[in-house]
């Protein structure tokens, strides 16, 4: 950063605001998959907000939605009907799993996440088993589910979620190999249910995202829906970030062919245009949470919002948008297995994704799988000076790539070129 201006918004920023600057680049304005600092510099956006801008940054057509919405109504007493929350609700159910009936509102994931487990809690009360390494969001509740010890969130006094480990493959937990196991991580969680009677519920982020971008085999999804109904337990996924085509699909759930009984969007759903999250609920749940006072949040769902968002997701399926992440993000995919094993493979652990939601693990030593965090730090750090956004796990041990879906073969082929010059030179440089 060379510019008094900017260093001076940091300076005050830093002051004023309970943030983190880690990153020296004040953010200004951006455009499709490119963003522009207060300098002038342009990033090629490879990290989407963190999985927000599915849609790309600025698009005419959901600008155009909120201009017209502004000038009808911004916000509705959150106790009356209106057409764009309707027409939103009845967009999402459309494309949502049939086990889904009705959407229940939020202003963004950790709500969301709230919402669905509220629910749940309404209809069965009991507690809900959540998988390691997952981030549910931060308010307390949200952040109870949460894997905080891990990633250093901050404590809560709603007691820690009963837990069982992710389906991790590169780290198995059991130190097995899949497909020669016996999907321990899938059979951790009838365990867990068996031992404890009072365990109604499974929250499940289907790709683990901030936890590293954790894709865990069809054969995992097709157990834990077999261990559901079994164990009768209430099948809640947690779609914040991997919902609205960010996989693929236009969710995990339809991907892996699963039935849950609840949804939660948010991000790629309002594409960072406006703040909003939805959990599409089951009959019952549904039923059994209208049964109490509507304690949904006053903002959740202004009209502005819903006609942003409903813009958004239109911008998704009528630009076939998951079908190029899938498309895309096998390609993308592909070329980074590549360019890691070709420029960095002593400190390549495992590169994997799906759809446009990829993760590279770095490590010390291919043998002792010891994380590389200096190294992640100093990729990410060289990139953004590259003029190229990516990002990384809460842990730090896997660089996180997830550029907008709308990605096309030129921008993708600039990005790599970018990544290539700045692999070489970490390569060189000693110290993971
Ligand atoms: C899987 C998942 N769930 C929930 C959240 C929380 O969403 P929000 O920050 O909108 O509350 C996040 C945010 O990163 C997330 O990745």
């Amino acid at each position: 950063m060379t510019d008094p201006a900017s260093a001076d918004v940091v300076r005050r920023y830093a002051a004023a605001a309970v943030a983190d600057t880690a990153f020296p680049v004040v953010f200004k304005t951006a455009s499709g998959c490119r963003i522009e600092d207060l300098e002038g510099k342009t990033y090629t956006d490879f990290i989407s907000g963190y999985g927000v801008v599915n849609t790309g940054w600025q698009r005419p057509e959901v600008l155009a939605a909120l201009e017209q919405q502004a000038r009808t109504a911004c916000f509705a007493p959150p106790w009356l009907p209106t057409r764009e929350a309707t027409h939103l609700a009845e967009e999402l159910l459309a494309l949502a799993p049939p086990s889904t009936r009705v959407c229940a509102r939020a202003t963004g994931g950790a709500e969301a996440n709230e919402v669905a487990v509220k629910a749940h809690f309404a209809h069965r009360g009991g507690k809900v088993l959540v998988v390691g390494r997952a981030y549910h969001g931060g308010t307390t509740r949200a952040l109870a589910l949460s894997d905080g010890n891990r990633f250093g969130l901050p404590p809560t006094p709603v007691p820690d979620a009963p837990r069982v480990p992710p389906a991790y493959c590169y780290r198995c937990p059991y130190g097995k190999t899949y497909p020669g196991c016996s999907l321990e991580c899938a059979q951790a969680v009838e365990h867990a249910a068996r031992a404890d009677p009072a365990i109604t519920g499974l929250l499940l982020e289907p790709v683990i995202g901030s936890g590293g971008a954790i894709v865990p085999p069809r054969a995992y999804f097709d157990a834990i829906q077999d261990i559901c109904a079994r164990c009768n337990l209430t099948l809640i996924l947690d779609e914040v970030l991997t919902g609205c085509g960010r996989v693929g699909a236009f969710l995990a759930a339809d991907a892996f062919g699963l039935r849950p009984h609840a949804v939660t969007l948010a991000k790629g759903l309002g594409g960072g245009y406006v703040p909003i999250g939805a959990a599409l609920l089951d009959r019952e749940l549904a039923d059994a949470l209208s049964r109490y006072e509507d304690v949904s949040a006053t903002l959740a769902w202004t009209p502005l919002a819903c006609a942003a968002a409903l813009a958004n997701v239109r911008v998704i399926r009528d630009e076939r948008l998951a079908e190029n992440a899938r498309v895309m993000g096998g390609r993308l995919l592909a070329a980074l297995k590549e360019l890691f094993a070709r420029v960095l493979p002593a400190h390549t652990g495992e590169v994997r994704g799906m759809g446009l939601l990829i993760g590279i693990e770095l490590v010390k030593n291919q043998t002792t799988k010891e994380p590389a965090v200096q190294l992640a730090k100093r990729v990410v750090l060289r990139c953004l000076r590259a003029g190229l956004m990516v990002g990384t796990s809460w842990d730090w041990n896997t660089l996180i790539i997830m550029p907008p879906l709308t990605l096309d073969e030129a921008t993708m082929g600039e990005a790599l070129g970018v990544l290539e010059t700045v692999l070489k030179r970490v390569a060189g440089a000693s110290g993971a």
